[in-house]
């Protein structure tokens, strides 16, 4: 199942709710652009001088560790879920998601995990470039101005005032811009808009989609049989 959708939709949230109410492993595409980033960082080398064969070989440290429902970024076998969300990361990481040679890294990995597992897999493209075939395909979008207040909401953990939220959007915005070639929405995507939805109805809605799929594939395979 792939989850798509542009930054601060809720994407990687959902897709991990998701995965454990189905019984599945998240797989978060994102956090592998991220982890190749983290690892080229930690070697000193200024991010203007990083060629696509260098971050290829910072990203040999990375691994992903198989957990319950997830699985866990490492960096020389240290778990870096923390680190890659920082703003060092935040703030190269669309450099290095433009490098052809790493979006083949990750989406390998990605497929990789996906034959020994089943998964919900989350990220920019995952419908698109990777899983054209998924069971079910998901485009998740808000109002910039609400991926903004809940991001800070998260990250702040009270109520943010409009002008924060209002930095926040244009920041946003502008991430919006760098991963617009990336960004795509299959032909065959459901469009989910949570703008005016809760977390519980978003997840509740998209384990509603993924039952359904899951029906159809199996009145598919008993149909044939
Ligand atoms: O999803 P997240 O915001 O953690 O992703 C970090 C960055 O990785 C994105 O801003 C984007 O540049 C890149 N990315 C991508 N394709 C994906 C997932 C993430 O280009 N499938």
């Amino acid at each position: 199942m792939a989850i798509d959708g542009p930054a601060a939709s809720g994407k990687s949230s959902t897709a991990q709710w998701v995965a454990g109410q189905l019984g599945f492993r998240h797989v978060d595409s994102g956090a592998l652009y991220r982890a190749a980033t983290g690892a080229a960082i930690r070697t000193g080398v200024p991010s203007a001088e990083w060629t696509p064969d260098f971050v290829l070989e910072q990203a040999q440290r990375v691994a992903l560790e198989p957990r319950q429902t997830s699985f866990a970024p490492r960096i020389d076998g240290a778990d870096v879920t923390e680190e890659i969300r920082g703003p060092a990361v935040t703030g190269c990481v669309a450099l290095v998601a433009q490098m052809p040679m790493i979006r083949s890294w990750v989406n390998a990995r990605v497929r990789d995990v996906a034959t020994h597992f089943d998964v919900v897999v989350d990220g920019r493209d995952m419908g698109t470039a990777v899983f054209p075939d998924a069971d079910l395909k998901v485009f998740l979008v808000a109002d910039p101005w609400e991926r903004a207040r809940r991001r800070l909401v998260q990250r702040l953990g009270r109520r943010p005032t409009d002008d924060e939220i209002a930095d926040e959007t244009e920041l946003l915005v502008r991430r919006d811009a760098a991963d617009a070639t990336q960004t795509v929405q299959a032909r065959d995507a459901i469009l989910v808009d949570t703008t005016a939805l809760t977390q519980t109805e978003q997840v509740d809605r998209i384990v509603a989609l993924a039952r359904a799929a899951l029906r159809t594939l199996r009145e598919g395979v008993d149909g044939g049989s």
